[in-house]
């Protein structure tokens, strides 16, 4: 069964990685596909270049039809270029997915006021680019009666922001930053799109470059022989959501991973304590504090990866 048949979408940084994987399944729904890329290297400090072409190559191989763009997601005209260009090539467009990143970690006083700059551009301020001029596109064919079916807008946050990473308080603080812009956002246009936050966990150079124990992790295979981290068993949320059968689900976050995907609820009330009425005092609060933070249950997303998943 195809989902996307005739559908065209635009996903930013798929040139390798989750983003490569996406296209390759959308593509094989039917999806025509623009393939942005800037091509840089882990920290964005080189360029390989062209590498959107080799996907673009991929798809054509396929039987697919999709071409490549090599801007960056943080230009605002250049997002807007890029959307035009999809427009231009297949006639319309149908599906977003913001994918495009980077990282620069290390701890706060360690950073550096460009790498602070360089990830918040990339993937928050990339993120808001790309949605700001679909947003517009989406709204004027829905006014126009000529929406065939609602836009779809797919963002890509992190358990990093969503549950707190050491090391990653830039990367953390936009991709949190992403799923709340989501949130909102899913409420401005419900009318015209949906908007919806996936959040992956998979081996790709992001990961992979990071600290040893952790490409270890991500190169395991769970008990039953699967390299469940492997980027290509993400992309089925990517399809599902993309898909005319997800037209109802939007403003949520979803976690997939190998045979897990969840659903999350963010910023929830954990738990309460009251006073009858009279408002606290530094004294009561003092005297009460356990009581509030010892009756807590939630338990954040980053406990997951280590460990569960791969006993199964
Ligand atoms: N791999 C994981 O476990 C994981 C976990 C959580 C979130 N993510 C997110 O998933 C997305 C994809 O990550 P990945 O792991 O495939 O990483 P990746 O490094 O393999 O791919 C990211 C791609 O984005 C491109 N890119 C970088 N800056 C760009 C820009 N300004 N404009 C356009 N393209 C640009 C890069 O050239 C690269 O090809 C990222 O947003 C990442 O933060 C990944």
């Amino acid at each position: 069964m195809k989902l996307l048949e005739g559908k065209v979408a635009l996903i930013t940084g798929a040139g390798r990685g989750l983003g490569r994987e996406e296209a390759l399944l959308m593509a094989e729904h039917g999806c025509n596909l623009v393939i942005n890329d800037l091509g840089v290297d882990r920290d964005a400090q080189e360029g390989d270049t062209k590498i959107a072409d080799q996907v673009v190559e991929e798809i054509k191989r396929m039987g697919g039809k999709a071409i490549a763009n090599y801007d960056s997601v943080s230009d605002f005209n250049k997002a807007k270029a890029m959307i035009d260009q999809a427009i231009g090539e297949f006639g319309k467009l149908d599906i977003i997915v913001n994918n495009a990143g980077v990282l620069r970690d290390g701890m706060i006083f360690k950073m550096s006021e460009a790498d602070w700059d360089l990830v918040i551009d990339v993937h928050l301020k990339g993120t808001f680019n790309l949605c700001r001029h679909a947003s517009v596109y989406f709204r004027e064919l829905g006014k126009a009666g000529k929406l065939e079916s609602k836009g779809r807008i797919i963002n890509t946050s992190s358990n990093s922001g969503l549950g707190g990473n050491i090391g990653q308080s830039n990367y953390g603080a936009a991709k949190a930053g992403i799923a709340a812009f989501s949130l909102i956002i899913a409420q401005e246009l419900k009318k015209y799109c949906t908007v919806n936050t996936v959040v992956p966990s998979a081996a790709t150079r992001m990961t992979l470059g990071g600290a040893p124990q952790l490409a270890m992790l991500f190169q395991s295979k769970n008990k039953s022989g699967v390299d469940i981290f492997n980027p290509k068993y993400f992309t089925p949320l990517i399809v599902y959501l993309a898909s005319d059968q997800a037209e109802k689900i939007s403003g949520e976050t979803f976690y997939l991973c190998g045979d897990e995907c969840e659903i999350y609820h963010g910023w929830t009330v954990a738990n309460s304590i009251h006073n009858n009425g009279q408002p606290f005092t530094v004294e009561l609060l003092s005297s009460r504090f356990k009581e509030l933070i010892e009756g807590v249950k939630t338990k954040f997303p980053f406990d997951k990866i280590y460990g569960k998943m791969l006993k199964r």
